[in-house]
């Protein structure tokens, strides 16, 4: 069995933070999400892992290397534009062979990893196997339609959907998938959905198996979804203290403090994550907060939230909350009147402002 990881595609959804970064490596709770896809590969035995790339492969690459700190060997199969998740599919025909093998999106968090799903898809080997959940919002997604247990029909993002059953981006897959990729045309988005390549493959008669998952399932190409997606990692996280804690800091609930990280006159309330070397100073970081490496944070409050490497913000009047805050930013006060804002913001930048 092999693994290919999707971490191609241009993240449009998370812009500015996807301008300069590639979505799947937005940490959650401090770890790169694709990590956790890479984990959830590991933990049900495979240690062949195809990743496609696109425009952001340099960084990808450097974050991976060659697949030897989880003990799997990375192969890196480049793809010239984001075609279509079926179009990554054909053109890692040679890297997969004959292998049966697991697609999982490099945006995608199961809590509960794959293992069983591969253990039954090896078990009862289908042409593919896909995974189900139940969602509110199902036009965001591909569509199951389900008649009796099996699947009927597949949409991709349908304007009136006829379930609530959203395809999660995990999907395995025997040799068979090979010819529906290539027996397929563009969707109205211009790209080979493998939602179509699997309903080829159900009108050719093949087995096509739906599982629907108990566990939670995110998707974390939009801000809610990975706040969420944080809030619901965070939560799973033991207490670790490693930094410094000055005697005028309270730690409440379930935090991390990753070493050399300094807290002074501050209170820091789980779930919560602290990183490496931040410093937070008469500071107040609230439950849901993911503080990465390098981050300053004096005489803020924040909660819910999460700021990437190196960003620095000082002496707010207002707490900041349900933020994603890149990297290299910075927020504070000016000491000077009138009191007015001053912005330098990215394209596609978002600031909301509470009163
Ligand atoms: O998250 C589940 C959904 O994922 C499914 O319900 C949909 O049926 C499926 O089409 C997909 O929809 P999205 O619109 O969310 O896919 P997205 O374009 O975000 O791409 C998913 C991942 O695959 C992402 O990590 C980028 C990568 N990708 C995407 C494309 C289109 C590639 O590597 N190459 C590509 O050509």
């Amino acid at each position: 069995m092999k693994g290919l990881i999707l971490s191609g595609g241009r993240g449009t959804r998370l812009r500015p933070i996807t301008y300069t970064s590639a979505k799947q490596l937005v940490p959650v709770a401090n770890k790169p999400v694709l990590f956790y896809g890479i984990e959830a590969m590991v933990e049900a035995g495979i240690r062949d892992i195809g990743i496609v790339v696109g425009d952001t492969q340099a960084e990808i690459r450097a974050a991976v290397g060659d697949g030897s700190a989880w003990g799997v060997r990375v192969q890196y199969i480049e793809q010239d534009a984001p075609r279509g998740l079926a179009h990554a599919v054909l053109i890692s025909r040679d890297y997969i062979g004959d292998d049966p093998f697991v697609m999982y999106l490099g945006d995608n968090l199961l809590n509960k990893g794959i293992k069983p799903f591969v253990d039954e898809f090896l078990r009862e080997r289908p042409a593919a196997q896909i995974l189900l959940a139940r969602v509110p919002d199902p036009q965001m997604f591909g569509v199951a339609e389900l008649l009796n247990g099996h699947v009927k029909r597949l949409v991709e993002k349908p304007k009136e959907p006829q379930s609530d059953l959203a395809l999660v981006g995990v999907y395995l897959f025997g040799s068979e998938v090979f010819d529906s990729v290539r027996r397929i045309k563009p969707s109205f988005r211009n790209e080979l959905e493998i939602t179509d390549a699997i309903q080829d493959l159900i009108d050719r008669g093949l087995t096509v198996r739906p599982h629907i998952v108990d566990g939670w399932w995110k998707d974390t190409g939009k801000l809610e979804d990975m706040l969420e997606a944080n809030r619901l990692i965070l939560e799973t996280l033991d207490r670790r203290v490693e930094g410094q804690v000055d005697g005028a800091s309270r730690i409440e609930g379930k935090v991390v403090i990753e070493p050399d990280a300094v807290i002074e006159r501050s209170v820091v309330r789980g779930p919560a994550i602290i990183g490496a070397r931040a410093r937070i100073v008469h500071s107040y970081v609230g439950p849901y907060s993911a503080i990465m490496n390098d981050v300053e944070i004096r005489d803020t409050e924040i909660e819910h939230s999460i700021v990437l490497e190196g960003s620095v913000i000082h002496d707010l009047a207002s707490r900041i909350e349900d933020s994603l805050i890149g990297k290299n930013v910075k927020i504070y006060r000016l000491p000077v009147k009138p009191s007015a804002y001053r912005f330098m913001l990215g394209d596609n930048s978002e600031v909301g402002i509470r009163w």
